[in-house]
């Protein structure tokens, strides 16, 4: 960012030459930036957590070109802190509540600074073969923590590799899905190919199957109720592909949650799978934030059938303390993600890849290019271990479990739908006579007036016409004084808000 002051100086330019990467000069300035972070996660609290700032606000504070001379850090450093601070929501805040979490920690942290010190590109093994390898390792390690079937690794048929985000590992399943089908149909059903999820499923998936090609009239999300806590009936499944295949088309993929975006419902993966089985469809499980916890004993039920489907994905970056981007996919048959996704071109050939003898990742997504992110897992996995991830998970649940009976201690709340992880669902009820929709504005209004505070963030959803809080448990600094200090809050709201009434 251009410093205010910077372009009315004069010429400063110097004669010595530009080095863009000089160790020591490196070493001095990563020191003031380290500090400048350290600080800033000390004083977190004491910044609004929704950010207060008007639409375009940055405009006015910033210059409207570049800097055509270097500007100094500390110059930068203090812009930072004056103009883009104030315009941030604070994701690492401990009373953040909102969306699900983006967790962090020292060692994923570390291992994002080792990820950008190496800078490689590992698009096939001979770009860095240690950068292959160890995402082989560290993939098949999280296969293990979360006891999937040996079919999912490498020694077996399958493998897992780091997507970037949700909607890169379903997309890139879907490619594989649809070619293996028209390779045995022919080319020309294309626009016959049905894909399968609910109305709970995250809105990723209808836009990976956009981009796949899929027509949009053949997606079809299944509605869900309350009465199943908003999972995906196998039944109301199978009546809908029933009625697909009568009508000449062809069911090609089912995508099921572990844990949906809205209320953390759970679809029952086994039934499913037994259903998608009877047409040959591909199964994909999307456990962007469940499947974090399915690293402990008592959720890895969650996965109960999970031999039965094709791929798997989940997000460490949101509950697992990774940075963001870092989205892992298992497959059980890497063949067909391969033979969808491969190419071949001159520049990049060379004998490993040849002999067939290496894993070469470009062919196991959608861009070329990628970066080192499994030292990044690898450090968190190694300096915390899986006990200590396990003890992340269980905490938060926990703060979770407070929250949620401190909102039924007050008969003015109720919780909505059954808490399974660290989200809990809840509304203000203000008063049964007077209607649904009296009862969504209200609650809101208690949302609105919750943020406006900035002194926590959460954020709502609608299931089954009802207008919802979320309060989600993860930020990686809460603590349980921050979970009390929002109920208070939640409550001071309705206090005022029904006074008024
Ligand atoms: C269940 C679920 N799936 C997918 C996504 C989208 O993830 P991504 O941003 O990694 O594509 C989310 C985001 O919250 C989610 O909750």
């Amino acid at each position: 960012m251009g410093s205010l002051d910077s372009n009315t100086h004069e010429d400063h330019t110097s004669t010595t030459p530009f080095k863009p990467l000089d160790p020591e000069e490196f070493r001095s300035q990563a020191h003031q930036v380290v500090d400048f972070i350290a600080d800033y996660y000390k004083n977190i609290e004491t910044y609004p957590v929704l950010s207060q700032v008007q639409p375009g606000y940055l405009h006015t504070r910033i210059p409207q070109t570049a800097p055509h001379h270097p500007e100094p850090l500390h110059a930068i450093l203090r812009d930072i802190e004056t103009h883009i601070v104030p315009g941030m929501t604070h994701w690492l805040s401990p009373s953040f509540f909102a969306y699900f979490p983006a967790t962090v920690s020292t060692a994923g942290f570390l291992g994002e600074m080792l990820c950008s010190c190496f800078n490689i590109v590992g698009f096939n093994w001979l770009a860095s073969p240690a950068a292959t390898e160890l995402e082989m390792i560290v993939m098949d390690w999280l296969a293990n923590m979360l006891k999937l079937p040996t079919t999912f690794l490498f020694s077996g048929s399958g493998g897992g590799v780091i997507q970037n985000t949700t909607t890169d590992a379903v997309l890139v399943t879907l490619i594989a899905a649809r070619d293996r089908i028209l390779e045995s149909i022919g080319a020309n059903y294309m626009s016959k190919l049905v894909v399968y999820g609910s109305d709970q499923t995250h809105s990723m998936f209808t836009k990976a199957c956009k981009v796949a090609g899929i027509d949009p009239r053949n997606i079809r999300l299944i509605p869900t109720t309350i009465d199943t806590g908003f999972s995906l009936s196998p039944f109301s499944l199978s009546k809908v592909i029933e009625a697909d295949v009568a009508a000449g088309l062809v069911p090609l993929y089912l995508c099921a949650t572990i844990g949906t975006t809205s209320t953390t419902a759970v679809d029952p993966i086994q039934p499913l799978a037994d259903v998608a089985a009877r047409y040959g469809m591909w199964v994909h499980v999307d456990a962007a934030y469940g499947g974090s916890a399915c690293i402990c004993p008592e959720f890895r039920h969650y996965f109960h059938g999970i031999e039965g489907v094709d791929s798997l994905s989940f997000s460490p970056h949101k509950w697992l303390l990774s940075y963001l981007d870092c989205c892992c996919l298992w497959v059980k048959n890497r063949d067909l993600l391969v033979k969808a996704l491969s190419n071949n071109p001159e520049y990049l050939r060379n004998q490993p890849s040849e002999s067939n003898s290496v894993v070469d990742f470009k062919d196991w997504q959608v861009g070329t290019g990628r970066k080192f992110k499994s030292i990044r897992l690898w450090l968190i996995l190694r300096s915390h271990g899986t006990a200590n991830l396990q003890a992340h998970i269980r905490s938060d649940i926990q703060m979770a479990k407070m929250f949620e009976g401190l909102v039924r201690s007050d008969p003015r709340f109720e919780i909505v739908v059954r808490r399974r992880f660290a989200l809990v669902c809840f509304r203000l009820n203000p008063d049964k006579c007077s209607g649904p929709e009296y009862t969504n504005l209200t609650n809101r209004k208690l949302l609105e007036w919750v943020n406006s505070t900035g002194r926590v963030y959460m954020t709502h959803t609608v299931v089954g016409g009802l207008y919802i809080l979320r309060f989600v448990v993860g930020a990686t600094l809460t603590e349980e004084r921050h979970v009390v200090a929002a109920w208070k809050l939640v409550k001071e709201g309705a206090d005022a808000l029904l006074k008024s009434k």
